[in-house]
């Protein structure tokens, strides 16, 4: 990363002496970003940041890449909810404890945790909670086998909780209609491109049987194949399982634009997955992330950097939390807090 970076303004610094356009494409090959943030926030403070959590998510999805599909879900909730402030990690919070337990995986929460503790030893109290999930997503993108991309880091841990039934208002039901879903994104200055984008991240990870057994029971959905809706029925026996379908039928684990395959056969999982193929505002970016994956990492990348920069909290906003799980002011005895996780030398299972 570091490397690259570096690499990158170099080129703009060679190109703009020599005249050459290098920095325009440069300048375009990047999304724009906010005040506050930067792409080499902590190159001075904590340069290993990196390649810590690269390292570390390596061996945790080495036992089992699900988890990958449980960080990158994180992030999405976090910044659809109150922005990206690592709000969602906070125990006590609301958006934690009214977010179904069946959407997120309580070991991604503790993955989160235990790469602080891990950063933190290192780096000291440097980087916050909401920079770490933002770099874990990412790398749960590349370790799945999607593209690589630098994140503008810099953001800073929220210290208020999201009002209550908040989750309600901005998360996106798995039911939702295609009206729905844009509106959604466009409060949070996203658009269409994004919606179709960012849906593209269901090419990993699993959905409880009750997010779409709406669609099988008490009939079949029309637009969902029927031998599809027949494996489904037979993982699913009733309206009410608590088993879990993988949301991308043709590759489950890996990051890749099987997804919008999956769409045009039919076998999108959730209603909000089939629905944008049959909605005439975003039928023409799934036929083109069907058709080219180059294309769909390219734009998926340009999504995510701009989700991860949704009301972002910067400079001496909020705080550096010493424990993703509780604010600063939570903690009885942060000193010791802090000089624990110092001490310890963490490993992460
Ligand atoms: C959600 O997960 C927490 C922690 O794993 C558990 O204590 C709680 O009972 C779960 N709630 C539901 C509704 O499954
Ligand atoms: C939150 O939503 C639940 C379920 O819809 C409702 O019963 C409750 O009254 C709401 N609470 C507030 C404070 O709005
Ligand atoms: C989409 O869903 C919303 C909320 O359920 C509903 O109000 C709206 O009428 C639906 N729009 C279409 C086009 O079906
Ligand atoms: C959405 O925004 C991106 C820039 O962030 C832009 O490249 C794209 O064309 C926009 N899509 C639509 C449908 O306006
Ligand atoms: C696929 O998309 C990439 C990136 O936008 C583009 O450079 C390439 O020309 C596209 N390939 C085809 C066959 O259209």
């Amino acid at each position: 990363m570091a490397t690259a970076t570096y690499f990158a303004c170099l080129l703009l610094i060679s190109s703009t002496l020599m005249g050459f356009s290098f920095s325009v494409i440069q300048a375009q090959s990047r999304p724009p970003i906010v005040n506050g943030l930067s792409w080499t926030f902590y190159q001075t403070t904590c340069p290993q940041l990196e390649a810590i959590i690269r390292s570390e998510l390596q061996q945790v999805f080495a036992t089992n890449i699900g988890q990958a599909a449980g960080l990158l879900r994180l992030q999405f909730h976090d910044c659809f909810v109150q922005g990206c402030d690592g709000s969602i990690l906070l125990e006590r919070g609301s958006e934690r404890t009214e977010i179904p337990n069946r959407t997120l995986r309580p070991e991604a929460f503790q993955i989160l945790e235990n790469l602080r503790q891990i950063v933190h030893a290192q780096c000291g109290l440097v980087v916050s909670c909401s920079d770490i999930l933002t770099i874990a997503a990412r790398d749960s993108v590349v370790l799945s086998g999607g593209p690589d991309y630098e994140v503008p880091l810099g953001r800073r841990d929220g210290v208020t909780f999201a009002p209550v039934n908040q989750t309600l208002i901005d998360l996106i039901p798995a039911t939702a209609n295609v009206s729905t879903i844009i509106s959604q994104f466009s409060r949070k200055n996203l658009n269409v491109t994004d919606v179709v984008a960012l849906s593209g991240a269901h090419t990993i990870g699993i959905s409880s049987c009750s997010s779409f057994t709406n669609r099988l029971y008490p009939t079949i959905d029309p637009t969902m194949d029927p031998a599809f809706a027949a494996s489904l029925m037979q993982i699913c026996p009733s309206l009410d399982s608590t088993n879990v379908a993988v949301l991308d039928v043709r590759s489950p684990n890996t990051f890749d634009n099987q997804y919008y395959a999956n769409l045009f056969s039919r076998q999108g999982l959730l209603n909000s997955d089939q629905n944008i193929r049959r909605d005439a505002r975003t039928l023409g970016y799934v036929t083109r992330f069907f058709t080219n994956q180059t294309f769909f990492f390219r734009m998926f990348v340009d999504s995510m950097v701009k989700m991860g920069q949704v009301d972002v909290l910067t400079g001496t906003q909020g705080e550096i939390r010493a424990n993703c799980f509780r604010r600063n002011s939570d903690n009885l005895d942060l000193l010791s807090v802090a000089k624990e996780n110092l001490g310890s030398s963490s490993t992460m299972r």
